[in-house]
């Protein structure tokens, strides 16, 4: 795929079947989640955690009123060191890690959806939950790529845009 057409054609889906994606599919994607860039080289402030086996994925999906993980059958985790001092920089390089999974999800034929909420409100209050992570220490869940299949994908394009301004 072009970029640009695997960019556009990137949606986020909420009804994943559960057909399985493979490992070398998953492969692929951590190649593209390690050539994200990094805000001042801190990659090791950075750790990825592909979470597959269907025990545990059921066991955080189950946990909230709700599964945030819409049945998707691999998240891959990004969590970033604690530190207040750099905890916007930390997003940004989490959302980078991210976007750079989803597209080549998207060109691997792949559907997918960023998740945050979940480890933002939901996962903080379930410390136990938390420790199946085997995080390193100091180390919290910033967000996921949800990975998977779907019956009914969204189609490309549609997206509704961002307002620019050429100067
Ligand atoms: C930073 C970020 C956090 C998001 N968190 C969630 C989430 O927790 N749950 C969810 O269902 N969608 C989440 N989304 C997906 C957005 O709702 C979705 O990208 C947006 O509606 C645009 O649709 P599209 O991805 O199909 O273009 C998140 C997206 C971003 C960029």
């Amino acid at each position: 795929m072009e970029t640009l057409d695997a960019i556009k054609a990137r949606h986020s889906t909420r009804n994943f079947n559960g057909k399985p994606v493979s490992d070398e599919q998953i492969v692929k994607i951590l190649e593209a989640a390690d050539a994200a860039p990094i805000g001042m080289g801190k990659n090791d402030t950075l750790q990825i955690t592909v979470i597959k086996d269907p025990d545990l994925i059921n066991e955080f999906r189950n946990a909230g009123d709700r599964d945030f993980s819409y049945g998707a059958p691999v998240l891959i985790l990004v969590s970033t060191k604690d530190d207040e001092q750099f905890a916007s920089l930390n997003i940004a390089n989490a959302s980078c890690v991210i976007e750079n999974m989803l597209i080549e999800a998207t060109d691997l034929d792949l559907q997918s959806i960023y998740l945050w909420g979940f480890w933002h409100f939901g996962l903080p209050k379930m410390p136990e939950l938390q420790a199946k992570l085997n995080l390193p220490e100091g180390f919290s869940p910033m967000a996921s790529a949800a990975i998977g299949y779907a019956d009914d994908a969204p189609a490309a394009g549609g997206h509704t845009g961002i307002a620019h301004a050429i100067i």
